[in-house]
């Protein structure tokens, strides 16, 4: 049932390339990006003017790495919240207000629940999930399936991954509609997209890197994680891998913040882990690595292929293929999905059952 693997957790890092070319297959019709399930004309779409992503977890952490997209290209006011926030306060919420409800499982109490509380408010809510059929496909005006298949490791790994990939669609789509990116340059940018399950697949072919760095940071108390932009959104991604599998205490901060706080944290060997692929920010990261780097901290870097000036600032270097920073979430989590797997594995944990946590969080 494990393929060969050891464990359930790896045997779904490795189907993620699988999960973007399904996620995306049939989406590009008579070359315009199309999302049918939506059941949204495109009168009703362009009139869309705020969007909650509303997630728990990593599904969350997939919600904010859309904030970046649908701001950044449709230019719509996107927030993300937690659902158990949203439910329990009074968003601002009309009609012309989207809701964007994020769950693997479809049935986690809280996402339901603010989902509910959504519509009667009269906002259009969509749901992304990877279960067919369930309370999350069904409560939802229209649903998107990520196309994972069944996830059994409790720790989210592939339907990550299409919810990014599920989200990014989204964004895309909104662009399109709104006339803020033309239908040739969604074109260009779905093949880009389509292109990440093969870089993907590189990044799978060789773990060693990541394995080097786990083993260096096996016997500590504690982890920060840290980016900016979408490596901000990433490093809370990590971070969580981390903490749910390996019991490791690990933190994510935008890079920026460390300064206001969380630097006092360093000492001789604590590991920063660092999302430093080459975007608009890379410089600001680059001196906040110095930062921790001068205080005694072991630095981590994810960076990109072919930046050998990385090195002089940080101690394990986890190289990915180059991608626009748009795709990085897509490209960056894998590492750091192996890296958490893999302190764990060191740690003799059990990675597919964690300590405390379900699969499915069906209470409140
Ligand atoms: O099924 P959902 O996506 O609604 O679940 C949300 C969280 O419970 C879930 O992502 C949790 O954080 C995972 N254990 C993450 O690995």
């Amino acid at each position: 049932e494990k393929g060969g693997y050891p464990d359930f957790m790896l045997k779904e890092i490795h189907e993620q390339p699988r999960v973007i070319r399904d996620t995306l297959a049939g989406r590009l019709v008579g070359g315009a990006l199309s999302i049918d399930e939506l059941d949204l004309t495109v009168e009703e779409l362009n009139l869309i003017d705020r969007v909650y992503v509303i997630a728990c977890g990593t599904s969350y952490h997939a919600g904010l790495i859309a904030k970046n997209l649908i701001e950044g290209w449709a230019r719509i006011p996107c927030e993300v919240e937690v659902a158990s926030e949203f439910r329990y306060r009074n968003p601002i919420i009309t009609p012309t207000t989207l809701v964007v409800a994020v769950s693997q499982s479809g049935e986690t109490a809280d996402t339901l629940a603010a989902i509910r509380d959504a519509r009667v408010k009269g906002a259009r809510v969509f749901g992304i999930t990877n279960v067919l059929g369930s309370p999350v496909a069904r409560e939802s005006d229209g649903v998107i399936y990520t196309k994972a298949n069944k996830e059994i490791a409790v720790a989210s790994t592939k339907s990550f991954l299409g919810q990014v990939v599920s989200l990014t669609l989204l964004a895309l789509l909104l662009a399109q509609v709104k006339g803020k990116l033309k239908t040739n340059q969604v074109r260009f940018l779905f093949r880009e997209l389509a292109d990440t399950a093969e870089q993907v697949e590189r990044i799978l072919s060789d773990t060693s890197a990541i394995k080097e760095a786990a083993r260096a940071c096996v016997d500590a108390k504690s982890a920060l994680f840290v980016g900016r932009g979408m490596g901000s959104a990433i490093a809370c991604e990590g971070a969580l891998k981390l903490k749910e599998i390996s019991y490791l205490h690990a933190e994510a901060y935008p890079a920026g913040e460390m300064k206001h706080g969380p630097i006092a944290l360093i000492d001789e060997g604590f590991p920063v882990i660092a999302v430093a692929t080459k975007s608009p920010v890379y410089d600001k990261v680059i001196s906040n690595l110095q930062e921790s780097r001068a205080r005694g901290a072991t630095v981590v870097a994810v960076a990109t292929e072919g930046d050998e000036e990385i090195r002089k600032y940080a101690d394990h270097v986890i190289y990915i293929p180059k991608v626009r920073d748009a795709f990085s979430a897509i490209t960056a989590s894998v590492p750091l999905q192996l890296f958490a797997r893999a302190i764990a594995v060191e740690r003799g944990c059990d990675v597919d059952q964690p300590r405390n946590l379900a699969k499915s969080v069906t209470v409140e």
